[in-house]
């Protein structure tokens, strides 16, 4: 069966890193605004570029992340997507284009989320992700899976990780309030080890 889940979170919360998880334990898509941004961040559109946006710690505009998202999702079988909604007009739009079967919530605490985003760090060639004290690779600044240098994000300083938080507060809780209204939203505790929070992901999903 080809599932169709929505992972919601802030930033930080590990969407990325269950996602991925996800996407491979049932063979689907990760649909990840914020990769398929950082991918175009230079691209111009009538808003400026993305990379504008992003270095503040903004939204990106949404008829540019809606469009990324359609195409996206018309293109798989079955897919986890991370990263959007991030605002009520994208929800909505989201309920135009698809039906969903599971809406996951991982719940972190606040500055939690600020120690796992400043600690971060990313393949610059294959996007794997590390942390430095609770996901270190093997070799310090080196991907144990390509070689690939491990680099911090542009967005991951602290000053940026803090903005995007209440960014995220400001405008996904609405989103938030949408899917638990609707009564479809499963909430998952995800202050655990990466395994622990996927056992528990995988429970609901397949609920
Ligand atoms: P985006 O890339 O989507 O970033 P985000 O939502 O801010 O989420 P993150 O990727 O930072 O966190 P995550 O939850 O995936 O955490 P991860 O698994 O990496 O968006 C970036 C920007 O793009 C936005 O600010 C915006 O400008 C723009 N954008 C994107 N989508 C948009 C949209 N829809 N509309 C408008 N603009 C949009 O985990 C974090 C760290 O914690 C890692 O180091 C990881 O190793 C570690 N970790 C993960 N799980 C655990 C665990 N269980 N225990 C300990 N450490 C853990």
């Amino acid at each position: 069966m080809s599932h169709r889940i929505l992972l919601l979170g802030a930033p930080g919360a590990g969407k990325g890193t269950q996602s991925a998880k996800l996407a491979d334990e049932y063979g689907i898509e990760h649909v990840t605004t914020g990769d398929a941004l950082r991918a175009n961040k230079d691209m111009e559109t009538e808003y400026g570029t993305p990379r504008s946006f992003m270095e503040a710690g903004d939204l990106v505009p949404d008829p540019v992340v809606n469009e990324i998202v359609k195409t996206a999702l018309e293109n798989a079988d079955g897919f986890v997507l991370d990263g959007y909604p991030r605002n009520l007009d994208q929800a909505e739009y989201l309920s135009e284009i698809t039906d969903l079967d599971a809406v996951v919530l991982l719940e972190v605490d606040h500055e939690v989320l600020v120690d796992r985003l400043t600690g971060r760090r990313v393949c610059d060639e294959c996007g794997a992700n590390y942390h430095v004290d609770f996901q270190p690779p093997e070799e310090a600044g080196v991907c144990d899976e390509c070689g690939g240098e491990l680099v911090q994000r542009e967005d991951d300083t602290e000053e940026t990780a803090r903005e995007r938080l209440e960014v995220f507060e400001e405008n996904t809780e609405p989103v938030i309030e949408h899917f638990r209204e609707e009564g479809v939203l499963e909430e998952v505790d995800g202050e655990a080890t990466p395994d622990r929070v996927f056992d528990r992901i995988r429970d609901v999903v397949e609920a």
